[in-house]
């Protein structure tokens, strides 16, 4: 008996509850949106589906109906627009999260916390000074979606299972993310060396080139904005993934954002890096031996998002 709210229903927050309902990982999803008659709608459209789902009981409501929820997904601000960078959208979405906080923590205080919307590492940081929740519960979905982009690309690349992929995007979810290429393999198979021992009978393909990779995965959320105005599929089934880690009962690893306490020597800012997410929510970081290279990456990205931090009124 999982319940799940959402806060906003616009496409991400409306499509995170649609795959909720599908994949039967709530009994009761709560969705919650200042236009309250689109969250209705949104909410009659998918339950009017429930029939052939997992029994769930889905309905749009209020702040209060969110009480005893085990997992609350902000998806509410306003969204990125095609050319808008998600930093210059801070300061809109800082002041909707800042009056959301109070209302929703005060009903569901014992939740854990998924913060979707963008700039989201700036929002989970905003979460993180302006709630009085356990930081563990306050997670970022952060990179995770970048990392999907980069196991979807190097699974086609490669022509193998996306579950043989292992490599990250570390950073902010944004411009400054960059991927840890010394950490990625492919069953166990360092991507360094995949070109070489990775082959598949009567397939030529060029060599990697991690640069177009690295651009490929940070350009992908402009290019589907620029192309249909928004993102919202990948997004939401990667915070599915988070759920179903939450209530799973078995620690996993991810990339999200949350708040740094001196790790690779970054501190105060939320960022992503490899996280272990379980029962509580952030379990723990695995904090994975990056190069020198790497590790100046990481600060220089953690360095980005506390200019924009200090430029704005959190
Ligand atoms: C994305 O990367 C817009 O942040 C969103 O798809």
């Amino acid at each position: 008996m999982n319940k799940i709210s959402i806060i906003g229903t616009g496409s991400v927050g409306s499509t995170i509850a649609y795959s909720l309902a599908i994949m039967g990982m709530a009994s009761e999803i709560v969705m919650i949106d200042i236009n309250s008659e689109k969250a209705l709608g949104e909410a009659l459209d998918i339950r009017q589906g429930t029939p052939f789902c997992s029994p769930c009981s889905i309905y749009a409501g209020s702040y209060v109906d969110a009480e005893d929820s085990d997992i609350v997904i902000l998806t509410s601000g306003i969204a990125r627009k095609p050319g808008q960078s998600r930093l210059e959208l801070a300061q809109t979405n800082v002041n909707i999260t800042k009056s959301i906080i109070p209302e929703i923590t005060r009903h569901a205080p014992n939740a854990t916390y998924i913060i979707v919307s963008n700039p989201v590492d700036i929002l989970t940081y905003t979460f993180h000074k302006f709630s009085d929740l356990p930081e563990n519960r306050i997670i970022g979905s952060g990179t995770i979606l970048d990392t999907a982009r980069l196991r979807a690309r190097l699974s086609e690349y490669y022509n193998i299972s996306q579950s043989n992929v292992h490599a990250y995007v570390f950073g902010e979810h944004g411009d400054s993310s960059f991927i840890p290429w010394s950490v990625a393999n492919i069953s166990n198979v360092p991507i360094l060396e995949c070109d070489k021992l990775i082959t598949t009978p009567g397939i030529e393909k060029p060599k990697l080139d991690f640069v177009d990779i690295e651009q490929y995965v940070r350009k992908s959320g402009g290019r589907v904005i620029a192309r249909k105005g928004a993102t919202f599929y990948a997004v939401s089934i990667s915070v599915c993934h988070i759920c179903k880690c939450l209530l799973g009962g078995v620690d996993t690893t991810m990339t999200v954002s949350s708040m740094m306490h001196g790790e690779y020597g970054i501190d105060d800012v939320c960022l992503s890096t490899l996280n272990l997410v379980g029962d509580d929510g952030i379990r723990g970081k695995v904090n994975v031996p990056l190069t020198d290279e790497e590790v100046a990456k990481l600060r220089l990205s953690a360095d980005t998002l506390k200019d924009v931090i200090k430029n704005l009124e959190i």
